[in-house]
């Protein structure tokens, strides 16, 4: 069964930008011309994970908690985003109850038990625990409960907890107040707020993620206002957030490292969202220079900065000549000081990674449109093959071996860090009550393999987290878009899971550590999706199920009722032609 949500196609995220037939024609010819996929990246890699390889699913506080004011819980930005209704996201939808997670800590818990993880990565609320954001002003001690209560039920499974700080619902009076990440005061709040953390939670985590791809949350937030706090300060806004995100992340690392870390003996990291850029010409020096400006644009921008002290090089190139074309006397880019250069470099005792897909780059040889902007600065276009598998999100094509390089990528260029793939997963391709999610299950395969694949080839993988565990709240995109292994079923008030047919799949690949043989691996995949099908059926009952509820609830007294008037109107008559 199926049913079509919204009409149309919304508009509201386009990352590729110029697509035009022109451009499609131009990359198929020179694709035909200069790339042939080579064997290796075309076949299937049978073998296993290192040994304490650890296989997780994730989520976020926002997009599944619920529960958005009780408790003690303060607003965040993305609580009065959805609640303006300007058209801010996809079908005037709200996160106020989302998977109503706050209420299913035991139910969630027995689906990561029966997904067989190793461990669970989802993110704290900050205005759940310090409702003003601010610690002076106060913790919210059922916030502290909550989640302390969830990491203890997560342990009693045997399952690691990966904590992410903050993951977008920044507290709205930060907002109002200060201007957010704008201002620098902002990361002195959030290290306050990664302490509390530290000191309420650290005796059980072991794993922290500072931010969750910061780079979106700049980029949508501060320059196309698509993302809370939906301001669009061009070509500013987003490198000063970023600018204060990763000062903020340093000092959360410092604190950590100073007054936790012998104690606690964790890890905290923070996690980075890029697709990898291929050049649509690999013979042509521009189209290669053009790539790497793109990985640079998005890895780069955080990474260089905590690994090698300071932004990327074309980065302060590029954006520093287009400042002084626009007539500006100072780089856009902000700059930081030998000081703070060498407080902040270093500050990552392992590398996140999330990944969804690729792109193909090519220089931008026509003149871009006026005023700045993070686009324009790039000096790139990006390009989808036509022939790449497109997933249920529009911007989401399978491209597994743009996994393998990326990994690569980050292992060359950061010195070969620890790295935990903290994303990757695909959408649903239409707005169906598909349980048989066969997209999904080929995505999981062939990104797991090209990851195994890169760590045959020296990138040290850690742990792999495939988004995610549920269906839930997608930012802009409302409940459009379904990435869970679990279906979630949001007309329904108690918001009830049902598995899909990758959670069988995913099940396999974690008890084997990997993909043992053909044979082995083929019966994984009918199996999965036998499972499926009777799960499908169960789900098309249920409207069956609320047609007889409504018989039982409503014919069924009313027929009565019917009935004994009409027998007292007979019984009437008969007793008048006795008398
Ligand atoms: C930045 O935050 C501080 C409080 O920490 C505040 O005094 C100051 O006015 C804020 N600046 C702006 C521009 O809002
Ligand atoms: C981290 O903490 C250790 C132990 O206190 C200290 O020796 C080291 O210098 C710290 N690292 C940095 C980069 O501050």
């Amino acid at each position: 069964m199926c049913f079509f949500r919204y009409g149309g196609e919304p508009g509201a995220m386009k990352p590729v930008k110029a697509v035009t037939l022109w451009w499609v024609l131009l990359l198929v010819s020179r694709l035909g011309a200069t790339r042939k996929e080579s064997l290796e990246e075309g076949s299937f890699y049978y073998g296993t994970f290192p040994l304490g390889f650890t296989w997780g699913v994730g989520s976020s506080a926002f997009q599944t908690e619920g529960a958005w004011d009780q408790d003690g819980k303060g607003p965040s930005i993305w609580d009065t985003f959805t609640h303006s209704r300007k058209g801010n996201v996809l079908g005037e939808e709200t996160a106020d109850v989302a998977c109503n997670g706050y209420y299913k800590v035991q139910e969630d818990v027995a689906l990561l038990r029966e997904l067989h993880v190793s461990h669970y990565r989802f993110s704290l609320s900050w205005p759940r625990l310090l409702p003003t954001g601010v610690r002076a002003d106060g913790v919210n001690k059922k916030g502290i409960q909550f989640y302390s209560d969830f990491i203890d039920a997560l342990l009693n499974s045997n399952i690691t907890p990966i904590v992410t700080l903050h993951h977008w619902d920044l507290p709205q009076l930060l907002q109002v107040n200060y201007g957010g990440w704008q201002n620098v005061s902002t990361a002195n709040y959030f290290s306050d707020y990664a302490s509390l953390c530290f000191e309420a939670f650290g005796d059980r985590v072991k794993h922290w993620v500072t931010f969750s791809d910061p780079r979106t949350m700049a980029e949508k937030g501060y320059e196309t206002g698509h993302h809370a706090p939906g301001l669009k300060l061009h070509g500013t806004g987003l490198y000063k957030a970023a600018h204060h995100v990763i000062k903020a992340h340093a000092q959360a690392w410092h604190s950590y490292n100073n007054t936790w870390r012998s104690k606690q003996q964790g890890l905290v990291g923070i996690s980075l969202n890029c697709d990898w850029g291929e050049p649509v010409d690999i013979s042509n020096p521009k189209d290669i220079e053009a790539a790497e400006r793109y990985l640079q644009f998005c890895l780069g921008w955080f990474a260089n900065p905590i690994y090698a002290g300071d932004y990327p090089q074309v980065m302060k190139d590029h954006i520093g000549r287009k400042s002084a074309e626009q007539g500006l006397d100072m780089s856009r880019l902000p700059v930081f000081s030998l000081q703070e250069k060498s407080y902040i470099k270093g500050t990552s005792d392992f590398l996140g990674l999330g990944h969804f897909t690729t792109r193909y780059i090519t220089e931008r040889n026509y003149p871009s449109r006026q005023g700045p902007s993070y686009q324009n600065d790039r000096d790139l276009v990006e390009l989808v093959d036509p022939n790449w598998p497109d997933l249920g999100s529009k911007w989401l094509h399978s491209v597994p071996w743009g996994f393998r390089r990326l990994l690569n990528f980050a292992q060359t260029q950061y010195g070969n860090p620890p790295i935990y793939v903290t994303e990757n997963g695909a959408s649903q391709k239409l707005h169906c009550t598909q349980l048989c999610d066969e997209w999904r299950i080929q995505y999981l395969k062939g990104y797991t393999n090209e990851m195994l694949k890169a760590i045959k080839d020296g990138a040290n993988i850690k742990g792999y987290t495939s988004w995610s565990l549920l269906d839930k709240f997608e930012w802009e995109r409302g409940y459009s878009d379904r990435y869970g292994f679990y279906y979630v079923d949001f007309n329904k008030k108690n918001r009830p899971r049902y598995p899909k047919a990758s959670v069988e799949y995913y099940k396999k690949i974690i008890t084997a550590n990997g993909f043992p043989n053909p044979q082995e691996v083929e019966s994984w995949y009918l199996k999965a999706l036998e499972t499926c099908s009777i799960n499908n059926q169960m789900l098309a009952a249920e409207p069956f199920l609320s047609y007889m509820q409504i018989m039982t609830e409503i014919m069924v007294p009313t027929v009565c009722t019917l009935c004994i008037l009409i027998a007292a109107v007979l019984l009437m008559l008969l007793l008048r032609s006795l008398s």
